[in-house]
Order: C-alpha cells, then structure tokens, then sequence
C-alpha cells in the first residue's frame, strides 16, 4: 500500500522528515502556517544548515514527489499520514513547554479530515499529551473520517539530521489501535527490514522515551562536567579521566566530552519542560537530581568566563576577547541556548570588546545576538585580542595553525571551552593553554 503522507511544520524536524519520507519513494506534501519558509522550500532551499539535506530536497522538488502548502485543506485531502513536527519551545518564565502549536495542528486539520488517516506525533511533548489530542481528534474530525492519533518521538540529531531520520538506532510508536500500528509498520517498512529495532507501545512510554533519552544525554554530559570541577580542585585531567571510565563499556565514552556544556533547541528545554510535567504530576522528587544537571550546566558557562578573565590580569575592561564558534554545537547554524554566544555576551557584560566568528552561524547570531561584534573570519576575531576563546568544536578552529594565529594577537592565551583542541601544538606555538577541568 502506497501512503500518501503529509508533514506539518516545517522546520527543522518537520523539513528533515518531509524529504526523508521522500527519499523513501513516499509522495509527501509539506505544510507550514509560514509562507516565507514554504516559498523558501518550494524554490529548493532549506532556511537552516544542516549538512546534506538541501541537495535531497531540490532533487525531491524537482522530481515532484515533494510539495509544500500552507493549507489544512489541502494537507486533508492529500494525506493518509499527517505526521505532527512543530516546535514545543519553552514558554516564557517558565520551565513548562509550550504545546499551542501542537493543539493548533489538531484544531487546523482534524475539521478538515473526509477518509480515514492516521495523525502521527513527532514532536516532543510532556506525558500525557497524546491523550488528550487523541481526544480532541475525535471530537473534531468528522464522523466516518477514520481520524486516528499516535505518537512517533523523533531522535535525530542536529548535524547528521539525513543520516539519523534514514538510518535511525531505533523506532519506537505509541498506539492505542493494531490498525495505527499496521499503518507505522507500513510507513517504516525499508528501516524494520534492514533490523531497526521497532517498539510498540502506548502513548505514555513513546512520549517518556523522548524526553528519558534526552535527560539521560543531558546527565551524562552534566556528569562528566561535574567530575570537570573536581579536576580543577584536585589537580586532575578530565578528558583523561573520561577516557579511562569510557573504555567501560557500561559506561561508554560517547557523550562524556567535558567543556562549556550542552546548549541547543532541545536539550536545555527538554530537561526544564521534564520537571515541569513531573511537578504536575506529582512525582517531582523523582527528577529533581535535573536541577543539578542544569545547574552544573550554567555553571561551565560561567567558569569560562572567570578562566578568560584571569587571563585578562582579572579585568575585562579594556580588554579584547576573541570567541571562536556561535552554535551550540558544530555542523549546525543553530544558536539557540548557544553557550558560546552566553559566554559572549556575560564576557561583553564584564566591559570586554567582544568578537566572534562562527563558519556557519553568523547570521543567525548576529540576528538574535545584535549587540556582539562579528568577525569574517578568525583572524579577523582574534586581531589583537587578549585571549581567544574556542567555544564551538569546528574542524576549520582544530586546524588553525596556532604559529600563525599568534602572530594577529596581543597575547597568546588560549581557553579552549571543548576541551578540543591539540594542547601540545598550542603550548609548543608558544600559548598558554586553558582547558575546561584541566591542570594548569
Ligand atoms: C539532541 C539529542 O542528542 C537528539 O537525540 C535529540 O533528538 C535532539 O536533541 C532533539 O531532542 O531533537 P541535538 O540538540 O541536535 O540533539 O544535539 P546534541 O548532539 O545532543 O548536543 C547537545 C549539546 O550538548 C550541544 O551543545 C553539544 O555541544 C553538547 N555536548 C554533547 C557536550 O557538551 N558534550 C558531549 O559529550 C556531547
């Protein structure tokens, strides 16, 4: 059976599976309220950096068997799978997330619904949503539509977007029907032949394993940062230390790279809307071991500041700080909760003439962070600076040659925020080198 699938919202999650389902031979039409992004997609351009997709996309567009709407009615009509991808930010003042988007999907689509589809879930949302959209769905679609809800959490990560939605570790469904879960097996037919493993289950655990994996990330990353601060009180090395405790592999060495910390759209949020849901649930004590997560989080942030300020003779005032990367993390454009740009703009605060360049995510930060300074290129950042900051794991700041570098400097300090750096070419370039958990 051949399903016709829709994916509403378009941005990254939503454009990543939108062609993703398209490369898997599925006719798909895209829908956004946004009709800057669909143009934007229409014309075979992805409004964001991700490695890979855009070249997939023009193909799938030219080809036809991608098109973008900002119709409900339309999307209606079309789809036999409406996959749900829109944002759930964090909402102001608060750690709760914000899940309007999610209910306007339902509110714009169900009224819409004339045959029997299935409305799949991607987005990430607090336990104990799907249920209560499951029932709006029913309320709204009109009798004989067939109209059906589950939940589908999305694991990709940013950078590897393509690889991870076409090749994912495994695929886990939340249904309350064995038609919905027919219909998912149908959809995922290529990935379960080739061995993904496929869990089904109900909506409560497909909506925890999302934010359980996520927390688990954050922890681990939180942990490794922990045992940072240790070093530095007892005179250890933290990226060695991770070395040794990963090589178990119970513990695994992937996400123990010590440094500034996580930032991003999910991560940060992802733990913040975690405790929410579990206060309101009544089973607060059971994450509050997330605050410290957060906690030794931000405090990362603010350590590098004050190792930058050391090497600044204890003032910033006057000084010249030059900070290499903007998003939160390498291969992506992304500047939300970006630590390097909170380092920045703190650093900034302190009376430091900041400037920053990034490979990839200059426009994005210099349209959400306007009061930084830019840089085109690191040379042009690091000219004169008192010390350089490497906050964002690029392969074109590794391979800088730091002979060179020194020579554009007004002192050869190094802060090297990812623990990502080659230590030894720095020092014997003449630098003096800070890591994160480090001795000095
Ligand atoms: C994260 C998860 O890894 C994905 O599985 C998930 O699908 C996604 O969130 C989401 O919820 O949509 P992503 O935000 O793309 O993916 O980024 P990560 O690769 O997880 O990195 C998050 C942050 O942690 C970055 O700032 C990164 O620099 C930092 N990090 C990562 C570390 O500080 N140390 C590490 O060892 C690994």
């Amino acid at each position: 059976m051949t399903h016709r699938i829709t994916v509403i919202g378009t941005g990254y999650l939503g454009t990543t599976h939108a062609v993703c389902m398209a490369e898997l031979g599925f006719e798909v039409l895209g829908l956004d309220v946004d009709a800057d992004k669909i143009a934007s997609l229409n014309e075979g351009r992805v409004p964001f950096y991700e490695p890979d997709l855009e070249p997939l996309l023009r193909k799938h567009v030219d080809e036809g068997r991608l098109r973008l709407t900002t119709s409900y009615v339309e999307a209606a009509e079309f789809g036999d799978v409406h996959f749900i991808c829109v944002g759930t930010p964090q909402r102001k003042g608060e750690f709760a997330a914000d899940v309007s988007y999610v209910e306007d999907v339902i509110e714009g689509l169900a009224p819409h619904l004339r045959r029997a589809c299935l409305i799949v879930g991607k987005s990430t949302v607090p336990v104990g949503t799907a249920a209560v959209l499951a029932d709006r769905v029913a309320e709204l679609a009109p009798a004989g539509s067939e109209a059906e809800l589950s939940w589908n959490p999305e694991f990709l990560r940013e950078g590897f977007a393509v690889e991870d939605t076409l090749k994912p570790d495994r695929l886990v469904i939340g249904v309350a029907s064995e038609r919905a879960e027919g219909i998912l097996r149908e959809v995922y037919a290529e990935q379960i032949a080739a061995g993904t493993p496929f869990l089904v289950t109900n909506f409560a655990t497909a909506e925890l394993a999302k934010v359980a994996a996520n927390a688990f990330l954050a922890t681990k990353i939180s942990f490794i940062n922990a045992m940072a601060e240790l070093c530095e009180h007892a005179g250890g090395d933290v990226t060695m230390l991770a070395d040794a405790i990963g090589y178990d592999d119970r513990i695994g060495r992937k996400f123990l790279n010590s440094g500034i910390g996580f930032g991003g759209g999910c991560l940060p949020k992802d733990i913040r809307a975690f405790m929410a849901r579990a206060g309101e649930l009544g089973a607060d004590q059971a994450l509050t071991f997330l605050r410290e997560v957060d906690a030794i989080n931000i405090r990362r942030r603010t350590r590098t500041v004050d190792l930058a300020r050391e090497c600044c003779d204890g003032t910033f005032v006057g000084k010249r700080v030059a900070v290499l990367g903007a998003a939160f993390k390498p291969n992506s454009d992304d500047v939300r909760d970006s630590p390097a740009l909170n380092v920045a703009g703190l650093i900034q605060l302190q009376g430091a003439q900041v400037r920053v360049y990034d490979p990839k995510a200059m426009e994005n930060a210099s349209r959400y962070f306007p009061t930084l300074d830019y840089a085109d290129s690191i040379v042009d950042a690091c000219a004169g600076a008192d010390v350089v900051l490497h906050l964002t794991e690029w392969r074109e700041f590794r391979d800088t040659d730091p002979a060179k570098l020194g020579d554009v400097v007004a002192q050869r300090y190094i802060v090297d925020g990812r623990n990502a750096l080659d230590m030894s070419r720095w020092e014997a370039a003449g630098w003096t080198y800070r890591g994160l958990g480090r001795a000095v």
